[in-house]
């Protein structure tokens, strides 16, 4: 087998080839990749028993993103998203920090949140002590609730208690779920202890259930990239297009991150010109949560990509990361660019609340095939790696609109998109693409006349 997520000129191959390709890295056997993905891994009949008033199924494009490294482990990693550019723009990210030596990622202590509400408390600082003091019943409480979780190392770790005032406590469980998201977990021990919380706190019991607020349970990238790779990225983007004729700049004296870096004369930005701007658009997100926000969406990108495609859920992520990124009081970004010395670093710090046990992935083939793509084991290596491809976004997003600005590539790839529903076939899409996107009238009318000109022209 050969190893490794780096495969240049991988997307200029068949979807066969590309299948065949991938099989052949990640060790999953060709004919179960194909038969997974077989009308997208999903028929009406098995989507009967997950959902309610099923019609059918919506299928969405699946695809991978190549060069990630994380930990020194590469990784092909599947995503699953409708948005031209993803894929391309985090792979292309990840190859700029692959060759500073790849992502470096860790995850915290793994805890997810099991929250009781208590009200009409009479006496909160005595209903608060009364429930610390009694913290090895609770437990013990809790830890019978989840006898497998148990058998599986996992469970109930600990508790803490809070007066939110008005005669409100909550109180909170900490559970270790391991390898599952543990949201049936965390809410089976919600409602195992909430009858007998209540009574030790004399109030009225309330909700039972987790918090998608999971700031036990983080995971934090950093990387960093070399000012030649960021130029060199920049030559390659849009599909590798070829580089400008002019000769790159010579290399300027480092302009402080507080000043505009110089424009662009002719379309070739220095490294170094890149990495100031990618600084300077940090600050924009962290002094302006209207920036915050696009930027995020910018992480979650590639981010709900790998947890889509991994059958997580992904309204959890999000709800997790946006409360995580507000908890200052100022919402602000999840992923931080800085310079160090002529490199530019990134860091990334977000709750992430992943499974690679239970779910969807009872009965999706695609999201199982998609864990045995990415070789790996646990959960807590597919946050690492579904975050580490959420810095790839940020960073291609920064980067792009940091140059050229980020229409060119989008366009260049909706265009595509457009051909394909004017009902261009094979090799008629790029044609008809090329040309629409070049006319810059992006539009079905537009790409519907290419093609008729094309077939007739034959
Ligand atoms: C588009 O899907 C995401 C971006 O808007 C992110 C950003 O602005 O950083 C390009």
């Amino acid at each position: 087998m050969t190893e490794g997520s780096r495969i240049p000129g991988f997307y200029r191959l068949t979807i066969a080839e590309r299948r065949s390709l991938v099989a052949e890295r990640s060790g999953v056997p060709l004919e179960e990749l194909e038969a997974a993905l077989r009308r997208g891994g999903l028929d009406a009949e098995k989507a009967d028993k997950v959902v309610e008033n099923v019609l059918g199924t919506y299928a969405l494009p699946f695809g991978v993103a190549l060069n990630v490294r994380v930990n020194a482990r590469d990784h092909l990693v599947p995503m699953v998203v409708e948005e031209p550019s993803v894929i391309a723009a985090a792979s292309n990210a990840a190859r700029m920090i692959r060759a500073s030596g790849g992502f470096t990622a860790e995850v915290s202590e793994a805890l997810m949140t099991a929250q009781v509400q208590i009200v009409s408390v009479p006496h909160p600082a005595e209903a608060v002590a009364h429930l610390v003091n009694a913290t090895p019943k609770l437990l013990e409480l809790a830890r019978a609730a989840v006898p497998n979780l148990l058998a599986r190392g996992g469970g109930p770790r600990e508790i803490e208690v809070r007066d939110l005032g008005s005669g409100m406590i909550v109180l909170h469980v900490y559970v270790d779920c391991r390898d599952a998201m543990g949201a049936n977990l965390v809410n089976a021990i919600a409602e195992a202890i909430g009858p007998s919380a209540a009574e030790l706190a004399r109030g009225v019991l309330g909700l039972r259930i987790l918090s998608n607020l999971c700031d036990r349970r983080r995971v934090r990238v950093r990387c960093r990239v070399h000012p030649r790779d960021l130029a060199l990225a920049a030559k390659e983007r849009a599909h590798e297009a070829p580089p400008p004729s002019t000769e790159p700049a010579s290399q300027p004296a480092r302009s402080a991150p507080s000043e505009p870096p110089a424009a662009p004369a002719d379309g070739w930005v220095d490294g170094r010109v890149v990495a100031d701007r990618i600084v300077l658009a940090s600050r924009f997100a962290e002094l302006d949560p209207y920036r915050a926000a696009t930027h995020n969406k910018g992480v979650m990108n590639g981010v709900d990509a790998v947890v889509l495609a991994s059958g997580n859920d992904f309204r959890a992520v999000e709800a997790g990361a946006h409360a995580y990124a507000a908890r200052s009081g100022r919402y602000s970004p999840l992923v931080v660019w800085r310079r160090d010395g002529d490199d530019l670093t990134g860091e990334l710090e977000m709750p992430l609340a992943l499974g690679t046990v239970g779910g969807t992935l009872r009965v999706h083939p695609v999201a199982q095939v998609a864990l045995r793509l990415m070789r790996i084991s646990s959960a807590d290596e597919l946050s690492m790696i579904a975050a580490s491809v959420g810095m790839a976004s940020n960073l291609a997003a920064l980067r792009a609109l940091a140059t050229e600005g980020i229409q060119r590539g989008h366009m260049s790839l909706h265009a595509r998109s457009v051909a394909v529903a004017a009902g261009a076939l094979g090799g008629e899409v790029e044609r008809v693409a090329l040309v629409i996107a070049e006319e810059r009238s992006i539009t079905v009318e537009s790409a519907t006349r290419v093609l008729a000109l094309l077939r007739t022209s034959r």
